[in-house]
């Protein structure tokens, strides 16, 4: 898979050149500290209830919002993979203690179940496959272990999250393609986010 400024998500017909969905350059870190101040990360961590030395995968984290709350918690191990240098340069700074290196949801470099949980916040739209992503996600998590993917929506969206909603027949195909892979899953509106949990039963 090649990464160049220029992305075309499974969501869209065409290629988009958006500093927020590939981040790169200049743009692309002005992209990042906006993504830093409006992206809230505190519900999303309430909800994954990290648990005393898990092993958690971020897919996507961007300028490192979730990375700096995660390294908080008591997780054994916090990674994480996005496919932008300079975002990875911004979110090292805020998690230096995190092992974050440039890959993609279909492509982590990451080995087999190496995850208790693997979250992903607003980025499973800007996928280039949503199923090869959820595939990775599923091969990189331990048996037992969750898997957690959020996208803008929820129960009070703002005007630019709602600008960036799905559309249903989206949604629903993030669903079905979850339950094809994980065990028990659930869709639950937090205030600006629609989140997909599912667990690896086999
Ligand atoms: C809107 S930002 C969200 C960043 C962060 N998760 C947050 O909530 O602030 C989208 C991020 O997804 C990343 N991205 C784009 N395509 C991706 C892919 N195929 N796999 C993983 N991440 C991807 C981009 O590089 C960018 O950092």
């Amino acid at each position: 898979m090649s990464w160049n400024v220029e992305t075309t998500p499974w969501t869209s017909d065409a290629a988009t050149r958006s500093p927020f969905a590939l981040p790169r350059g200049r743009l692309g870190r002005l992209a990042g500290r906006l993504m830093l101040r409006m992206n809230r990360q505190d519900e999303v961590l309430n909800l994954l209830d990290v648990r005393p030395g898990e092993r958690i995968l971020e897919v996507g984290y961007g300028p490192g919002g979730l990375v700096r709350g995660l390294l908080r918690t008591s997780a054994g191990r916090v990674c994480g993979v996005d496919p932008s240098p300079e975002m990875r340069d911004m979110a090292r700074k805020h998690g230096p203690k995190a092992d974050l290196r440039v890959g993609t949801a279909e492509d982590t470099g990451f080995g087999d179940a190496e995850f208790d949980c693997v979250v992903s916040v607003n980025t499973v739209g800007l996928w280039q496959s949503l199923e090869k992503g959820l595939d990775e996600s599923r091969r990189v998590t331990r048996q037992g272990g969750r898997v957690v993917i959020a996208w803008h929506g929820g129960r009070r969206p703002s005007k630019i999250a709602r600008s960036l909603m799905l559309r249903d027949d989206q949604l629903a195909r993030i669903e079905r393609e979850m339950r094809g892979r994980f065990s028990e899953v659930t869709r639950r509106e937090l205030s600006e986010l629609t989140v997909f949990m599912g667990y690896r039963r086999s």
